[in-house]
């Protein structure tokens, strides 16, 4: 009998989560789902609303109110109806959706419509706490690590891409301090599953490391053969 796969990879920013997660579900046939896009999309919403940081009740509020559409190819994101794509991919909104994502009452919301969207099939979510928490019993669980180093300078050249001035600098400093508050926090902190596999992708393509994840899920999953799409 088929049944439904779930694929957690967790991990700081830029260790390449987005890139391998959107490669593996479009091989695997399975749903993408970007989990920071929503943390993302809720800190916007909050941004433009003028709710203040600290807030709680009002941002848990606006995680459960918010309608968070996530399209894989092109993958797109939207609130409420509005494309936010780009919108939600600044340094601001990054920063900001590290302290929304702090807050026990919108990671209960957001981890209710996460757990929902993968309800009826087989998924590849991405984020911090996908294999500790939204789904501790995920089928294989990866943990995508790299220098910070590394790191920044991905996030850089997709900064880069998308014409925004900044320094490497900036980014380092940026994502270390975004990592630290997403390591430290009291509720559902980046930490490695105790069941997760530790992969390092400093060194390696994308395609070594989709084709190191593939073996894995293969090994792990009836020969890759019987699962529902
Ligand atoms: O993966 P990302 O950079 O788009 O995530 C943005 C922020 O959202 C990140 O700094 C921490 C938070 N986040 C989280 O707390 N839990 C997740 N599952 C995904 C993201």
């Amino acid at each position: 009998m088929k049944r439904r796969i779930v694929i957690a990879i967790d991990g700081p920013g830029g260790a390449g989560k987005s890139t391998i997660a959107r490669r593996l579900a479009a091989k695997l046939k399975f749903l993408y789902i970007d989990s920071g896009a929503m943390y993302r999309a809720v800190a916007l919403w909050a941004s433009r609303q003028g709710a203040g940081l600290s807030d709680m009740l009002a941002l848990e509020q606006l995680a459960r109110a918010s309608e968070i559409g996530l399209s894989s190819d092109p993958t797109t994101v939207s609130l409420n109806g509005e494309d936010i794509t780009d919108a939600i991919r600044t340094p601001e909104i990054a920063q900001a959706a590290s302290k929304v994502s702090a807050i026990p009452g919108v990671r209960r919301a957001l981890v209710d419509k996460q757990r929902e969207m993968a309800e009826n099939s087989s998924v590849v979510m991405e984020g911090r706490d996908i294999g500790t928490v939204v789904f501790p019993a995920a089928d294989v669980k990866i943990f995508l690590d790299a220098d910070p180093e590394v790191r920044a300078a991905r996030r850089l050249r997709d900064l880069e891409e998308k014409a925004a001035a900044v320094s490497k600098e900036e980014v380092l400093r940026d994502l270390n301090e975004r990592d630290r508050r997403d390591r430290t926090r009291a509720e559902s902190p980046l930490m490695q599953a105790p069941d997760a596999l530790y992969l390092d992708s400093s060194g390696l393509s994308i395609e070594e490391v989709e084709t190191a994840i593939l073996k894995i899920i293969r090994s792990r999953i009836s020969n890759g053969k019987e699962f529902e799409r």
